[in-house]
């Protein structure tokens, strides 16, 4: 049985949108938590984290670093709330983050990601898992950083296969994860563009020894999209109803001021908007809402005027 995970997403994914998902949509195997900076676990971190905000779940802290020290020092932190797992982030390409070579950056310094990982297998009790992109400009470079990742003995190693410099954008490049296939022995989770029950079914015909799937953006588009891969019978127009309303009233519990909350929410219409037939009105009020009163109604207009292309 195939085995999904929500993919870390910086900004969305964090406990509250973990929880209203989990709680009103087919819950995911596993949930990874947006990437913990060198910085380690502020206030922010912390909540996301804390077991009494994750119940009943499996989730999997992310860390972005390339310091063996910070490295340790986080994951020290996490076995006081009884975490014995981290991932690493070997994907953000974002140019500050790349710059300072974390992140998808570290991939252009193969040897000193293979002594980052050597020391912190040595020197760490937790399994360690990676998520991984496949190179900053080109896929020549993905062979070294395979042969990197040959030599240890990862939880599992999540692919999502693009280059940096691909950003989220065009045709992931399947060859490089066909090679990761054919060349590695740890676990292999693929991620990237899975979006619907026919993208999931033709990944697994072409890849049926891959068994871990994650989904991130699709997730967000449409927040039943398990469902419908493994042909849940759910109400589905009545669980995004209750899950917008867990999401609302969880980021209204805890931000200060109606701006912030809205930028939240504003934030996921982007995505579950584009699911919505003739919305084009109420979409555009959403985006200029400045009350939670004016968004409200907006909202309430799509899910009782508008068809939702994923029922
Ligand atoms: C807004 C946004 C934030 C993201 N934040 C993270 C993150 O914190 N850590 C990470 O590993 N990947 C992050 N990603 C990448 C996703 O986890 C995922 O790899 C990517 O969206 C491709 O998968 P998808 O096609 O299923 O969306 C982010 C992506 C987006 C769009």
């Amino acid at each position: 049985m195939t085995k999904f995970y929500l993919a870390p997403m910086e900004g969305i994914t964090g406990y509250i949108f973990r929880n209203a998902y989990h709680h009103n949509f087919s819950p995911m195997d596993k949930y990874f938590t947006p990437f913990i900076s060198n910085k380690g676990l502020g206030k922010k971190e912390l909540n996301d984290i804390l077991p009494e905000h994750n119940k009943d779940m499996c989730v999997v802290p992310q860390i972005l670093t390339n310091s063996v020290g910070h490295f340790l020092r986080i994951t020290r932190e996490l076995a006081k709330y009884g975490y014995d797992t981290v991932n690493i982030n070997l994907g953000c390409p974002s140019g500050t983050v790349v710059s300072k070579k974390h992140g998808a950056g570290f991939l252009t310094v193969p040897d000193e990601l293979d002594a980052f990982f050597e020391e912190i297998f040595e020197k760490s009790s937790f399994k360690i898992s990676v998520k991984t992109r496949i190179g900053m400009e080109d896929e020549a470079e993905w062979e070294k950083i395979v042969e990197v990742y040959k030599k240890y003995p990862f939880e599992e190693l999540i692919v999502h296969p693009r280059l940096r410099k691909d950003l989220y954008k065009g045709n992931v490049r399947i060859t490089a994860y066909e090679y990761v296939c054919q060349n590695i022995d740890v676990p292999l989770c693929y991620n990237g563009d899975i979006v619907s029950k026919e993208s999931c079914e033709s990944f697994l015909r072409a890849f049926p020894d891959t068994k871990n799937v994650m989904t991130g953006r699709g997730i967000l588009k449409n927040p039943a999209l398990i469902s419908d891969i493994k042909e849940e019978n759910v109400q589905k127009p009545d669980k995004l109803r209750d899950f917008h309303e867990e999401l609302l009233d969880g980021y209204r519990s805890i931000m200060s001021g109606d701006m912030n909350t809205l930028f939240k929410m504003k934030e996921l219409w982007g995505y579950l908007g584009e699911n919505f037939a003739g919305a084009q009105k109420q979409l555009k009020k959403i985006k200029k809402a400045q009350k939670i009163s004016e968004y409200e109604e907006a909202v309430r207009s799509i899910f009782t005027d508008c068809e939702w292309k994923c029922v």
